[in-house]
């Protein structure tokens, strides 16, 4: 199939993007480069044997998406452009609900002009909120608690509308839980620009000497070790992910949503000595206040992905921590 990829040149756009080529579809990259950067797609064609095309614009100009709609002959779209830093969505919510949720409209529109109507939506299991039981299972209330996770939220039920209003449109929302890691190539990977937010992109800067050590955001967390417990996701059992849930909607019209995890929770210092443990180096570490706004934990039910698209992460955490390292190490 020719698939569009939104925010494709991204994260988890960039692995998605080796997955679905090496599994035969042909993917069309679409971003417009406010996180990510070209590079990656050499990088892709590395790993693939094959470039990916690639168009350089923004999902809200709905002409551009349209007309590359029908220049590559696009059958379905996985949409991962958008905006993703919480703290930076409770400064900054117009900029998130004009790019996540006005993004995603002028995408429906191009689409419905165009009669593409299969769609799958990074979410994400913010959605969820206060966890009312663990594991999160897909029936959990849904109930976003920062900007970010409502326009997540709110693209959810928009493309639940949308199929509801018409039954040839398939829609797959992907709650995806935490993913870590790159490329067993080392090619591609996560390079946040400035301090990352996230816990893994900041032990690989310790480790590599960029900073000095890792602020462990409190220690007194109703978890085993005290520290946060969350569902960390290899970034390639993520993609193929996305693969399986292609196969899934094909000839099958509706709306779901699944989430993405291993359905294994990790405290921060369970990852840190998973990282120590697989690359053999020291990660200095201090315990500090809280962050406003974490969770204590939460991780994901993996049964319905299972069942629905026949999928299951298989990546240990060892090698979520190895590869990460690895990518680092070519320096990127
Ligand atoms: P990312 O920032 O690496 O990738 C997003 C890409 O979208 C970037 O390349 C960016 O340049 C592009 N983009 C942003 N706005 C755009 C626009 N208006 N038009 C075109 N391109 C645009 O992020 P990621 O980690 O790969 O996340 C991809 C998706 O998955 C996002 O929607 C994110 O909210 C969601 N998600 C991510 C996580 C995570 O922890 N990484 C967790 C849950 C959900
Ligand atoms: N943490 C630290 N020190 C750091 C960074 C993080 O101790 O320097 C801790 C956090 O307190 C938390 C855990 O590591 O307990 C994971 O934190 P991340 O920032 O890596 O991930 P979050 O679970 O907070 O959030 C991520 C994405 C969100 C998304 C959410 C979905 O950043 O965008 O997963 O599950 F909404």
């Amino acid at each position: 199939m020719n698939i569009l990829l939104t925010g494709g040149t991204g994260y988890i756009g960039s692995h998605t993007a080796v997955a679905l080529g090496q599994s035969g579809h042909e993917v069309t990259l679409l971003d417009n480069l406010s996180n990510s950067d070209t590079a990656v797609i050499d990088r892709i064609a590395q790993i693939i044997g094959k470039r990916p095309s690639f168009v350089h614009g923004d999902v809200r100009d709905t002409a551009l998406v349209r007309e590359l709609i029908k220049v590559h002959s696009i059958d379905a779209v996985v949409h991962f452009a958008g905006l993703k830093a919480v703290g930076e969505s409770v400064a900054h919510p117009v900029d998130y609900y004009a790019n996540n949720v006005q993004g995603t409209v002028s995408l429906l529109q191009a689409m419905q002009a165009e009669s593409v109507k299969s769609l799958i939506f990074s979410s994400s299991a913010t959605v969820y909120g206060v966890p009312q039981y663990l594991p999160y299972d897909e029936d959990h209330p849904t109930r976003a608690i920062n900007p970010y996770g409502r326009t997540k939220l709110h693209v959810e039920e928009i493309l639940h509308d949308v199929a509801q209003s018409d039954a040839s449109w398939r829609v797959a929302c992907l709650r995806y839980f935490n993913p870590v890691g790159a490329h067993e190539s080392g090619l591609i990977g996560e390079s946040p620009r400035g301090i990352p937010n996230n816990l893994m992109p900041f032990i690989a800067q310790v480790a590599i000497g960029m900073r000095s050590e890792l602020q462990v955001f409190g220690d007194d967390y109703p978890t085993p070790d005290g520290t946060g417990v969350r569902d960390y996701i290899h970034v390639m059992d993520l993609a193929e992910g996305h693969v399986a849930a292609l196969d899934y909607l094909n000839g099958r019209p509706g709306w779901s949503a699944i989430n993405l995890g291993t359905g294994q929770g990790y405290s921060v210092l369970e990852v840190m000595q998973a990282f120590e443990r697989a690359n053999g180096c020291a990660i200095p570490y201090a315990i500090a206040p809280r962050r406003s706004g974490d969770l204590a934990a939460y991780y994901a039910s993996a049964e319905q992905a299972h069942k629905l698209l026949g999928w299951s992460a298989k990546r240990s955490l060892d090698e979520m921590c190895a590869s990460t390292w690895r990518y680092y190490q070519t320096g990127v």
